[in-house]
Parts: C-alpha cells; structure tokens; sequence
C-alpha cells in the first residue's frame, strides 16, 4: 500500500499523521503520529507495537529477539487474542487472530488531532470452525492509546462462544520495583500452582518470581506504579471481566526464543480481556465491544 491509497483511504488529511511503510521483516505497518504521541502497528496480528508520549519512555515493551514475521506472534506490544485464550490441542496457542494480517479498513483523523485507525480480521479457513462473524479493531491515538475490538455474530441461528483479549506488554524499568493495583479481593487462577483457584490479598501486587494468573470478574481500573520511572499506567477497560497478569521470570525467559533472557526485568504484561468462566456468548446477530484505554502520568 502507497501514500496515494492511504489518501484513497482516509482522505488527503491523514497524510502527515499516518505513514505506510515496511517494518520489521519488511511486514506492512503504519507509523501514526499526533501532537502528543506516536504509535506503530503492524497489520500482521493488527499488532500495535509502540505507543509513546512525547515526554515519556514508550509504554509498550517489544522484545529485541521478536520474530517478525508472516503467520508469527509479534514478541511485546499488544498481542490480539481471539477466539480463543491459551492452548487448544492441535491449534495454535491464543488463536489465530494474532497470526493474520488484518485488513485496514478506514482512518479517522479527528479535528481534535486524535487518529483512529479500523481493521478486519480476514476470513480464513479456521473460522469455519465457528459461526460466521466479523472482527473489526479499532486503536485510536491521542494523548492515550485506546483499542476496541468489536465481534458481531452473523449467524442466524447459532450462538457464537469465544475468548478475547489484548495481551499487553508493558515496559516498565524494573519489574521487582514496580507496584500492581486493583485486584484486591479477585479470585484468580494460578496457573504456576497448577491452576489452583486463590483470592488476592493484597492492594499492592508485586512481582518477584514467575507470574501468571487469570484474574476473574475483574472489570475495575488496574493500575501499575513504576517508581523507577516515575511514572504510573492506567488500564481502564470495558467489556472485560478477566485480567491476566504475566511475567515469565527467569527459565521460562530461557525457553522462549523469540525473548531475551534478561528481558523479563523490564516487562509485565496486564491483559484486558474474557477467558475462561468469562468467555463471552453471543445470540445470532449480537455484538459485543471490548475496550481499553491506556494512559499515563507522573507518578508523584
Ligand atoms: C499469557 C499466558 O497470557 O501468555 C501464559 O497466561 C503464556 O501462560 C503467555 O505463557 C505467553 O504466551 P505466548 O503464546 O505468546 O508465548
């Protein structure tokens, strides 16, 4: 795709605020920039994998050992998981949504100088195993990042079961330092403890050994302090119920390939979502829109 589509797309003003380019492995992505901030995203998995405020650090981690490639997970950033969350015997791990390169449907530069972006998931032959339906995403850049992924069932007769959820890879200075707020109270599953069901404690989360947990009925912000930074994340979502929390510490850093072995210092992942017990249903016709919006400030 040329300049030239992209003003077929969006019209001549977002030229300027959006750039087409090759990324990584020379796959397709946009460069959007604002008067506050710049993103990047990739259309494979419609990946976002930067977002910075211009006085910021980014606020998205991305591992240096990502793989970039057709048909591969990007390593960091927002990872799009759909329609189903975690391994599913013969199938990919976390779907194929984050597999797929996304059709870019429409730009929307706003005259408060926000950008939002819309892509559709293409069909592609594992859908078959579901109802027909579609899969618009929908990322808008401004002073803050927010993304909405958008399911509609198109059958008519037949219910649409699914997970969702936007993998978020944070970047943060030290993962031992930083503090996680807003789970207090939540029953989570505990998938390094053999997936044993426990309650959090605690108003103050912290990270010092391999995390990963599946935080149900959570719908409340969730919060993530760094003072190494200075600085503090808010997730607030929409049309969640779960949060997974992740980091995967030392040997599992080691096993993975695509993710340095020292990398988990500077990365958690908060991911905003509908797994397991909260996976979504939708009656023939229904929709349903999961949205996150992701800002930051000062921590004083
Ligand atoms: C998390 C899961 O969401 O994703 C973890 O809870 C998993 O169990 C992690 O290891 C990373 O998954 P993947 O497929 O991107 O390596």
């Amino acid at each position: 795709m040329t300049a030239s589509n992209i003003a077929e797309i969006a019209g001549p003003e977002a030229l300027g605020r959006v750039t087409f380019l090759d990324g990584h492995g020379e796959l397709p992505m946009l460069e959007i920039s604002t008067a506050w901030s710049t993103a990047a995203i990739y259309l494979n998995g419609a990946h976002v994998t930067h977002f910075k405020r211009k006085d910021e650090p980014p606020l998205l981690f991305l591992s240096q050992c990502s793989r970039f490639a057709e048909g591969h997970a990007i390593r960091g950033g927002i990872p799009v998981i759909f329609p189903w969350f975690g391994p599913r015997e013969g199938l990919a791990q976390h779907g194929y949504a984050r597999l797929k390169s996304w059709d870019l449907k429409e730009f929307a530069p706003a005259p408060d100088g926000s950008v939002s972006v819309r892509f559709r998931l293409p069909d592609c032959p594992e859908a078959s195993a579901f109802p027909p339906y579609t899969a618009d995403y929908v990322v808008t850049v401004n002073q803050s990042l927010t993304l909405q992924l958008i399911i509609t069932n198109r059958s008519k007769d037949a219910e649409f079961t699914f997970e969702n959820c936007l993998h978020t890879y944070f970047e943060v200075a030290d993962v031992t330092a930083i503090s996680i707020h807003g789970l207090k109270g939540a029953s989570y599953l505990d998938k390094v403890a053999s997936f044993l069901e426990k309650t959090e404690t605690s108003d103050t989360l912290r990270i010092a050994s391999e995390v990963d947990r599946t935080y149900q009925n959570t719908t409340g912000t969730v919060e993530i302090r760094d003072p190494r930074l200075g600085r503090r994340i808010r997730i607030e979502k929409q049309g969640s119920a779960s949060t997974v929390v992740w980091n995967p510490w030392i040997a599992k850093s080691r096993q993975m390939p695509d993710f340095g072995d020292e990398e988990y210092e500077r990365m958690i992942c908060i991911e905003s979502g509908n797994v397991g017990s909260d996976s979504v249903s939708l009656p023939p016709g229904g929709s349903s829109t999961l949205t996150v919006k992701l800002s930051s400030e000062t921590l004083a």
